[in-house]
C-alpha cells in the first residue's frame, strides 16, 4: 500500500517537472474550491479589463506615433533642410556648439523653476526629466537658441539623479544648472513667470526679460501651482495667447485644455522668436489632442 502511494507521488512529481519544462503553468485557481460560475465571471471580468487596457494602450501608442511624425515634419519644415548646404555630422556638431555658446552670452533667457519637485511622484519626476531632455533637444536644433537655466536644482534631489540616469550627457548640456532660484539670479522686475492661469497674454518675447517655466507635470492635475509660485516671488506673469489666436475644436470627449508641457511651451516660444507669428507657432506645435485649432480669422490677419 505504502509502495503504491510512493509510486503515484513519484508520477505526480515527474508530470509536474515535465509541465515545468514545457512552461505550462497549472492554474492554482482550479484547485481552489470556488464554484465554476464564480470562476467564469471572474475570468470574464479579467479578460474584459485586459481588452480595455490593450485598446487604451494601442490608442495611446498610435497617438504618440502621430504626434512624433508631426513634430518631425514640423522640424524639417522649419529647418528648411532642402535649401541648406549639407554638412558632415562633425561640422554640424561644431556649429550647434558654437550657436549654443553664443546663446549663453546673448540669447533670450529662460529658466525652468524646479523648486516644486518635492510634491511630485517618482513617475512625475521621470516624466519631467524626459520633458527637460526634449526641451534641451529643441534648443540644440533651434536657429536662435535660448540661454537656458535650470534653477533650484539640488544635486541630492530625485530629479537631478533621474536626469543624470536617463538623459545622456546631462551634466554636459549647454545650460546652467543652478541651486539658486531665479530670484537669486535676476532682478525681480525682469522676471516673467509663464503660467496658464495668468490674466495677461504674452505679446512678444523681450530680450531684456527672463522667462520662467514651472517645472511641473500635470499627471496629478494640481491647479494654479505656478500662479501661486509667481505670486510668492512677486513677479509678473503671462500666459500663452491661446484664446487670442485659437478656437475650440469639436471633439467626441468635448475636451479642451490650454495647459501644455514645458517642452511644448518652449517649442512654441522658439518658433515665435524665429517667425514673429503666434499663428505659425501654434499651427506647428500646439498639441493636436488639446481640443484647439488655429483661428482661421486671426491666421489670415497674421499672414
Ligand atoms: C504642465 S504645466 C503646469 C500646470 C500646473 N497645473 C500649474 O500650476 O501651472 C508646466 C508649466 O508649463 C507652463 N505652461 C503650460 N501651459 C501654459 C500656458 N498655456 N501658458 C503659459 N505657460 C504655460 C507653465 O510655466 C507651467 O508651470
Amino acid at each position: 500500500m505504502a509502495n503504491s502511494f510512493e509510486n503515484s507521488m513519484n508520477d505526480v512529481n515527474v508530470i509536474s517537472e515535465d509541465l515545468d519544462l514545457l512552461h505550462i503553468e497549472v492554474d492554482t485557481d482550479l484547485t481552489e474550491n470556488r464554484p465554476d460560475r464564480e470562476n467564469a465571471v471572474c475570468s470574464k471580468n479579467v479578460l474584459r479589463k485586459q481588452r480595455h487596457w490593450e485598446r487604451q494602450l494601442t490608442a495611446k501608442k498610435s497617438k504618440r506615433k502621430k504626434e512624433r511624425q508631426r513634430r518631425k515634419l514640423n522640424r524639417e519644415q522649419s529647418d528648411g533642410d532642402a535649401d541648406r548646404p549639407q554638412h558632415t555630422k562633425r561640422v554640424l556638431k561644431a556649429i550647434t556648439k558654437e550657436r549654443l555658446a553664443e546663446a549663453q552670452s546673448t540669447g533670450p533667457r529662460l529658466c525652468v523653476d524646479l523648486s516644486m519637485t518635492d510634491c511630485m511622484s517618482d513617475k512625475e519626476i521621470s516624466r519631467l526629466s524626459g520633458q527637460l531632455r526634449r526641451l534641451y533637444g529643441s534648443n540644440k536644433k533651434a536657429s536662435r537658441p535660448f540661454h537656458l537655466f535650470l534653477t533650484d536644482l539640488r544635486e541630492d534631489s530625485r530629479l537631478y539623479r533621474e536626469c543624470v540616469r536617463m538623459n545622456d550627457g546631462f551634466l554636459n548640456y549647454a545650460m546652467d544648472l543652478m541651486e539658486e532660484s531665479c530670484l537669486d539670479l535676476f532682478p525681480s522686475v525682469t522676471i516673467v513667470y509663464l503660467t496658464p492661469d495668468a490674466e495677461q497674454a504674452l505679446q512678444s518675447v523681450d530680450p531684456g526679460k527672463v522667462y520662467v517655466l514651472g517645472g511641473l507635470v500635470d499627471e496629478s492635475i494640481q491647479k494654479k501651482l505656478s500662479l501661486g509660485r509667481a505670486s510668492e516671488l512677486s513677479v509678473l506673469t503671462a500666459r500663452l495667447p491661446i484664446e487670442e489666436y485659437m478656437i475650440k475644436k469639436n471633439n467626441p470627449k468635448n475636451f479642451h485644455s490650454k495647459i501644455l508641457a514645458i517642452n511644448q511651451v518652449f517649442d512654441i516660444l522658439l518658433t515665435f522668436c524665429d517667425t514673429g507669428s503666434w499663428t505659425e507657432a501654434f499651427r506647428l506645435w500646439f498639441p493636436l489632442g488639446k481640443g484647439y485649432t488655429v483661428d482661421p480669422n486671426t491666421s489670415k490677419s497674421q499672414s
